[in-house]
């Protein structure tokens, strides 16, 4: 694997979450698969769960592992070509993504939309240029448009706590303060999309997703019809994408929250969010503290799902 930035870099769904789950059993089963191999993972933003599940994922496969805050302690990077560089940027993107490369085997990189231009985002400006010019293999910890390792560990968790070979799986937008992208709704949807479930989605009108990830799944705009019958409800707040609001807050509506009442539509749901998480935003605290809630195995799967994704990058240097 050279590249993990979506679903379909897994192949077979089922043979990946089959793998995982095996990996899971006994997790230091490849620790010497990664000796005197480097993982760099870059952030450009904040992390908790990225930052340590992926540098512990590195450790059981054996790896040293090296982390790189760009906005603390490092120079500050231009990223567009052609700039004639007299600001507070010291160094092109262009140089340090090879610099960064030529100290590793391995990168992961995280880099939020920003917001500014749809177009950018969309593209995968950064996340791209790693891909084309570190010469190593790249996996996204959190993209502009997709949270690939998220959604994996997501995927693996419903496959553990699924009571019908079928579940119902419902994303529900919820609100939040501030204007979050889209990146783990896409790839919830990625991911969903591939699984065997009935996947949902439900949000207020004018949130609706980019159709590259939704591909035709049922939007319900009714969030307590979208909740009846549910076996999971990933909850995650988005800022719009359509235009003319991308990035935009379009409501903070509280009726959206995930609550007791909400959860009383489902079929004894299990509450999912991949945190961090607002609460009395997104879900109440009698929700996110109650038995059906697997917020904390759901984080704890994030090591798994990076093992694999690594271990297959390390199998195929
Ligand atoms: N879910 C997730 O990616 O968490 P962090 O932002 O803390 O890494």
């Amino acid at each position: 694997m050279r590249t993990y930035t979506n679903v379909k870099d897994l192949g077979n769904l089922d043979e990946a979450v089959k793998e995982a789950l095996e990996i899971k059993k006994n997790r230091f089963a490849y620790k010497n698969l990664g000796e005197n191999k480097t993982l760099l993972m870059v952030f450009f933003n904040s992390s908790l769960r990225t930052r340590l599940s992926t540098q512990k994922a590195g450790m059981n496969l054996g790896m040293n592992t090296i982390v790189l805050d760009i906005n603390q302690g490092a120079w500050k990077l231009e990223t567009e070509r052609g700039v004639i560089m007299d600001g507070d940027k010291t160094e092109h993107i262009l140089e340090a993504i090879p610099v960064m490369g030529s100290y590793c085997d391995i990168i992961g990189v995280r880099a939020f939309a920003q917001f500014e231009n749809k177009e950018d985002d969309y593209n995968e400006k950064i996340l791209n240029q790693f891909i084309k010019y570190s010469g190593r293999p790249v996996f996204s910890m959190e993209a502009a448009t997709g949270h690939p390792l998220q959604a994996f560990a997501d995927l693996i968790t419903i496959e553990e706590y699924k009571k019908k070979d079928r579940p119902k799986v419902v994303l529900t937008w919820a609100p939040h303060p501030k204007a979050l992208p889209q990146a783990v709704p896409n790839s919830f949807a990625d991911f969903m999309n591939e699984a065997n479930v009935e996947f949902v989605i439900t949000h207020p009108k004018g949130y609706e997703l980019d159709e590259k990830f939704v591909r035709g799944a049922k939007v319900e705009y009714d969030q307590n019809k979208a909740l009846e019958g549910a076996d999971f409800v990933y909850a995650k707040n988005w800022a719009a994408y359509t235009d003319p609001n991308y990035g935009q807050i379009l409501s903070k509506d509280r009726a959206w929250t995930v609550s007791s009442e909400k959860m009383a539509l489902t079929d004894n749901g299990f509450f999912m969010h991949c945190l961090p998480v607002r609460r009395n935003m997104i879900v109440t605290d009698d929700v996110i503290e109650s038995p059906q809630s697997i917020v904390i195995p759901e984080a704890a799967n994030r090591e798994i799902s990076a093992q694999t994704v690594i271990k297959r990058m390390l199998e195929s240097l």
